[in-house]
């Protein structure tokens, strides 16, 4: 069988979660490919809300086995504060939640050190969680890093050497910390990690796939926040594009079925970085309002603006998607006039293609769309859709080149439409 792969084409939370936990009936397995805590995946089903940062968004539907990848990051100690948070409304996760053994820890020391790099890049600033990404994955591929498989030979003396580095960096910085702190939750984390499996998830997901299984591979953040790809340097640390499920499951390019790309029916970003259809005004405000944009893991307001489709079109291609996902149609539904970015001018010439450099000198070439003035959040299926929400998908699937297979019109697991 397949591994299909549902990822954010965007700079982020265009509601992976949501929709990983509505096509999980599909599948035998969900596996979180890459990120870490930063992720903040907003699942709403039956009256409740739960934001999942390392666990996949596939543990809400009985039955399935869900992987944390060897492309992940883990911190305990946010792990079991997760864990525990979900066992307290009843979801016991010990049989069903599956580690890799070569998922890289997120030490204490990781976090101070994120901590500490942001407060010494002043206005300059990625923005980042600080949850410790950056290190962690720095650590792994400058090759100092530890992994889950590591907790369980000779661990304090490996955690020592790492730590004794990691302060030696901490004193180039005019930075206090206090790490104790830190630490006691972190180990405490550490023994509910190691009582769950911690398997060699590459075999175990290759051997599922030859025995019939269905595979979902779930990404997080989003393609602009790519290490490669993406709007570098402000971005995150992980490959977040559908290259990153081979990478960071150990499957076969092969073995790559659909892939869904994620996006919002406008576009919002959180930290710093260039935005170039970003709103300041008093629209900025409503999509803001009406979507109830900010953070799911830090609370920032995030940045919103209009849908840029030169991004979009680039991250489409870099991961060769196959069905598209719209969500959040209805934050739009008063909205009079609906502008979208077909192209960017650049020294007054034209152009669909991402450039280089998206930081300066950039003007969104605009086409204006009418709105579809409805209320979109009770609509069950597409015979229901208004012309003009009809006419913006068409719109976006031509540009796009590629059919939107679901659209989402509330945050609600049910408020979700698959066209067919
Ligand atoms: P993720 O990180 O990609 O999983 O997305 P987040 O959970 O960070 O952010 C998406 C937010 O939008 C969450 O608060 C969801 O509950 C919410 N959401 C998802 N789909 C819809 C939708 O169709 N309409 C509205 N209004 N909210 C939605
Ligand atoms: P989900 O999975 C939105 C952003 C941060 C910052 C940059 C680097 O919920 O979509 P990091 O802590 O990763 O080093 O921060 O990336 N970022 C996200 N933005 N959604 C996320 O995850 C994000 N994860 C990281 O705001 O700009
Ligand atoms: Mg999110």
């Amino acid at each position: 069988m397949k591994v299909d792969v549902i990822l954010g084409l965007q700079w982020g939370d265009e509601g992976k979660g949501k929709v990983v936990d509505v096509l999980t009936p599909n599948y035998e397995i969900v596996a979180r490919f890459q990120g870490g805590p930063n992720a903040g995946h907003t699942l709403e089903f039956e009256g409740e809300k739960y934001i999942l940062k390392s666990i996949p968004s596939g543990i809400f539907q009985e039955g399935k086995v869900n992987i944390i990848g060897n492309g992940v990051v883990i911190d305990p100690a946010l792990f079991r504060q997760e864990i525990e948070a979900l066992e307290e409304t009843g979801h016991t996760l010990t049989d069903r939640l599956y580690i890799s053994k070569k998922a890289h820890l997120i030490l204490p020391t990781h976090r101070l050190l994120d901590a500490a790099s942001e407060k010494a890049m002043g206005n300059a600033k990625i923005g980042t969680t600080g949850r410790g990404i950056g290190p962690a994955y720095t650590d792994k591929i400058s090759r100092h890093g530890l992994r889950v498989g590591d907790l369980f030979h000779n661990f304090e003396e490996k955690y020592s050497q790492a730590v004794a580095r990691h302060k030696e960096m901490l004193d180039q910085y005019d930075f206090e910390y206090d790490l104790e702190a830190l630490e006691k939750p972190w180990f405490e984390g550490v023994e509910k990690l190691k009582s769950f499996q911690v398997i060699e998830s590459e075999h175990f997901i290759n051997r599922e796939l030859q025995n019939g299984s269905r595979v979902l591979a779930e990404g997080a953040q989003g393609s602009m926040l790519d290490i490669d790809f993406g709007s570098y340097p402000f971005v995150t640390s992980s490959s977040t594009v559908c290259a990153g499920a081979c990478t960071g499951l150990g499957i076969a390019p092969r073995t790559i079925g659909d892939v869904y790309g994620i996006f919002k029916a406008y576009c919002t970003r959180v930290g710093s970085g260039p935005f170039p259809t970003e709103l300041f005004d008093e629209y900025g405000q409503l999509l803001r309002d009406n979507g109830r944009e900010y953070g799911s893991v830090t609370g920032r307001p995030r940045r919103c603006g209009w849908i840029d489709l030169v991004a979009l079109r680039y991250t489409v291609m870099l991961n060769g998607v196959t069905k598209l996902v719209m969500m959040k149609s209805d934050v739009l539904d008063s909205f009079e006039t609906i502008k979208t970015c077909v192209a960017y001018r650049i020294n007054g010439k034209e152009t669909e293609e991402l450039p280089f450099d998206i930081t300066e000198g950039i003007e969104p070439v605009w086409v204006e769309l009418p709105g579809w003035k409805t209320d979109m959040t009770k609509m069950q299926s597409e015979d229901e859709f208004p012309e003009e929400f009809n006419n913006y998908l068409t719109f976006l699937e031509e540009e796009l080149g590629v059919p939107i297979a679901i659209v989402s019109v509330g945050p609600d697991r049910a408020q979700t439409i698959i066209r067919q």
